[in-house]
């Protein structure tokens, strides 16, 4: 598999793949104000759940060397105030506030310190290996769930461009390949932003793997036609009882499974289970603009001053979910058990 990063640190600046421009255009840009990166977050420039934490903890560790231009006592509050821009950049995935507040904790001993920066640097480095890390071992795990000859489908883009690198759902079919295995991807497109067409295409024809594009709408077509083996897909939520938030549309491939007899698999790191949200009711759905379902790449199909909504997210309730691939195995119903053991 050839190595891919959305997200790094070279020469002092942040750098980040534009992956709006993708699969078109690969430009890397570079970031040195925490402010920006927060905006880079909310316009989409990174995204996917583990990606956004690991730009954030670079957000805060570029925070962290404008602090220690500063005077000791204000430090703390400097800290704070990014951390609070950052965090407020997407509100589904908890990974971002993870990242953030791991950062926090890293730093509050250290505010003294005339090499901050450094420190801070290395927990944001420390977060993002951790991530490729957990990715290549959610693969290893995953691999065992998918038999030789598998049609997996797929939703959005949970692959190397929505982690440190590597993926999780794309992890786990990267696992599988590299465990030998023939493997054939049908990847659904996920509108209104085209993270299946635009970016699991593209990272999945990278690798040569087989994938095929599909529409939203064509899935349960091809389950009843006896086409797909089972579904894996990422998460930006998974609360404690298993209910997990991931890309809007999530929940109807989980819910065409179940009709067709389908194993529906969730691949997470641990840095998206939030154990202090008891179920998927109180996850926070970002309602993104409308601008996004009326245009296509700044083209507008819809009607001037027609209604439109945006979800960008939503629940799949955890008895529609085989199993949660995590670095540290596969959780299984019932979650509420499963999900809390893995942290001990
Ligand atoms: O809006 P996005 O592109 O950030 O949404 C991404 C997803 O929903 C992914 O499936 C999720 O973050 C998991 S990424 C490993």
């Amino acid at each position: 598999m050839k190595p891919l990063h959305p997200v790094y640190f070279q020469d002092e600046k942040l750098r980040l793949i534009d992956q709006r421009l993708l699969p078109g255009e690969e430009r890397h840009l570079a970031y040195e104000d925490p402010a920006e990166v927060a905006k880079a977050i909310t316009d989409m420039v990174v995204r996917g759940a583990p990606a956004i934490g690991i730009a954030a903890a670079f957000g805060v560790a570029l925070a962290a060397r404008e602090a220690s231009r500063l005077p000791v006592p204000l430090r703390a509050a400097h800290l704070a105030s990014a951390a609070r821009m950052l965090k407020a950049a997407r509100p589904t995935a908890v990974n971002l506030a993870w990242a953030v507040d791991r950062m926090l904790r890293a730093l509050e001993p250290r505010l003294e310190e005339p090499d901050l920066h450094r420190a801070a640097l290395l927990e944001a480095e420390a977060i993002f290996h951790e991530d490729v890390q957990a990715c290549q071992a959610i693969g290893r795990h995953g691999a065992a769930l998918i038999p030789d000859g598998a049609t997996v489908l797929t939703h959005c883009n949970a692959g190397a461009l929505a982690t440190g690198g590597y993926g999780t759902a794309l992890g786990v079919i990267r696992g599988a390949v590299e465990a030998g295995k023939k493997v054939r991807v049908f990847a659904d497109e996920t509108r209104p932003y085209l993270q299946g067409a635009r970016l699991t295409t593209w990272e999945l024809a990278r690798d040569g793997i087989d994938v095929t594009l599909l529409c939203d709408n064509m899935a349960g077509h091809l389950m009843q036609r006896g086409e797909i083996t089972c579904a894996v897909v990422g998460a930006d939520r998974i609360a404690r009882n298993g209910d997990t938030a991931n890309k809007i549309g999530t929940y109807t491939v989980a819910l065409l499974c179940r009709e067709h007899g389908l194993p529906f698999y969730v691949a997470a790191p641990l840095s998206t289970i939030d154990l202090a949200m008891e179920s998927g009711d109180r996850i926070p759905i970002e309602e993104r603009s409308s601008d996004e379902v009326t245009s296509i790449g700044g083209q507008r199909f819809a009607p001037v001053g027609v209604k439109a909504r945006h979800p960008a997210f939503d629940v799949t309730p955890a008895r529609l979910i085989a199993g949660i691939v995590t670095p540290r195995g596969v959780a299984r119903p019932p979650f509420e058990q499963s999900l809390p053991a893995l942290f001990l």
